[in-house]
């Protein structure tokens, strides 16, 4: 059946190569916006903001009206999923806060009815799929299971993870459960993100490359293949993007082991082996540095074609390596989507 030809993000992840890259960026609605900064000091705070429904759409759709992007992403966070289990999560000037969980105090607080807390995200990704442009696709998103942990045991950002980590080697069959539930959670919420209309789902494991063998492979590979498989086997046709961060040498593993279709790459991966290693395998998407797309001018000019020109005989998703800086001038964003119209 000749059916309506593909929109550019999900032909790319799909394998196919495009003369063009398809392209959006991580953190696209956000603080560098004015108008984002504009609805955001409406809202009583960042979690209500994120729950209703009709602040949420407007500001997924912000970036696509100014620049274009070929896919817009749900603007939600990761940490909705603790919030909804039952644990208290606040976000403060200083980064999200909250109250920690600990082996002593177990999982038993921790609760997957929570979950219809997030309904109202079904309903903005609604909202969106009615208002975007045919030819843009719309991407759903959860934290994966070892970076969501990290927040959840930490009690917000770390440097070195002491919690988290002394947890996963004190006491593996404690941190798996924990590990287990987030999962079980974040199927059921991309399930449901999917059937909202959510087209691509990306996982992002923002802290991936900090664990050595063999927790690397029981913290982040197990439970990403995990969630693969089970939205596999009701959503065959979503591509999923995994973003193992500064997974190095073993984002080769990741790609081979976890069934996702596309790997975001970070900003220092090299991108001879991306080319030669990761895209012979799945789709790639990355890897811009974001301070290239702070500074703008030539910086951002050779960053760019640097990339399309590693990448851009394969199937590539042209995005950052990380989010949007808030101080990031958006004439720069203007002059990348620009910059990725010219043919190289
Ligand atoms: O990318 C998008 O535009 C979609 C929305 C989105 C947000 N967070 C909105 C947000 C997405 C996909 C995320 C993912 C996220 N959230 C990650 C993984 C990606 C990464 O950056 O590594 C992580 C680790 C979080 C947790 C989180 N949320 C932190 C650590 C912070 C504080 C740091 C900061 O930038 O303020 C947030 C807050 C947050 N999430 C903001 C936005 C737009 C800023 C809040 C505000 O407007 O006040």
């Amino acid at each position: 059946m000749a059916g309506e030809p593909l929109k550019p993000i999900l032909a790319a992840l799909s394998g196919q190569t495009l003369s063009r890259p398809p392209w959006w960026l991580m953190r696209q609605a956000g603080r560098y916006l004015p108008e984002y900064r504009a609805l955001r000091a409406n809202a009583a705070n960042f979690i209500e903001f994120c729950l209703t429904p009709t602040l949420a759409a407007e500001v997924t759709l912000q970036p696509i009206r100014r620049f274009g992007m070929d896919a817009a992403i749900l603007f939600a966070d990761i940490l909705l999923i603790p919030r909804a289990l039952g644990q208290s999560v606040e976000f403060r000037e200083g980064g999200p806060v909250l109250e920690p969980i600990s082996p002593d105090k177990g999982l038993r607080h921790l609760r997957l009815e929570g979950l219809s807390a997030l309904d109202p995200v079904y309903e903005t990704i609604a909202r969106v799929r009615r208002e975007l442009p045919a030819r843009t696709t719309l991407i759903g998103f959860a934290g994966a299971p070892w970076t969501v942990a990290t927040y959840m045991v930490e009690g917000g950002g770390s440097r070195d993870y002491p919690a988290a980590k002394g947890w996963a080697y004190r006491d593996p069959d404690g941190f798996a459960a924990l590990l287990d539930l987030i999962s079980e959670a974040t199927v059921r919420y991309l399930a449901r993100q999917i059937e909202a209309g959510a087209e691509v789902i990306q996982l992002f494991d923002s802290w991936a490359g900090v664990l050595p063998e063999p927790l690397f492979g029981r913290c982040v590979i197990g439970p990403t293949r995990s969630i693969v498989q089970q939205l596999k086997q009701h959503f065959p046709a979503t591509p999923i993007i995994g973003f193992p961060r500064g997974a190095g040498p073993r984002y080769e593993r990741y790609a081979d082991e976890t069934g996702v279709d596309a790997v975001a790459l970070d900003t220092v991966v090299p991108l001879e082996m991306a080319r030669d290693r990761l895209q012979s395998r799945v789709a790639v998407q990355g890897n811009l540095d974001p301070i290239a797309l702070l500074t703008g001018g030539s910086a951002l000019e050779a960053a760019v074609v640097r990339i399309r020109g590693a990448l851009g005989s394969g199937p590539l998703v042209f995005n950052l390596g990380h989010g949007v800086l808030p101080q990031t001038p958006p004439e720069h964003v203007a002059r990348l989507a620009q910059l990725l119209t010219e043919p190289i």
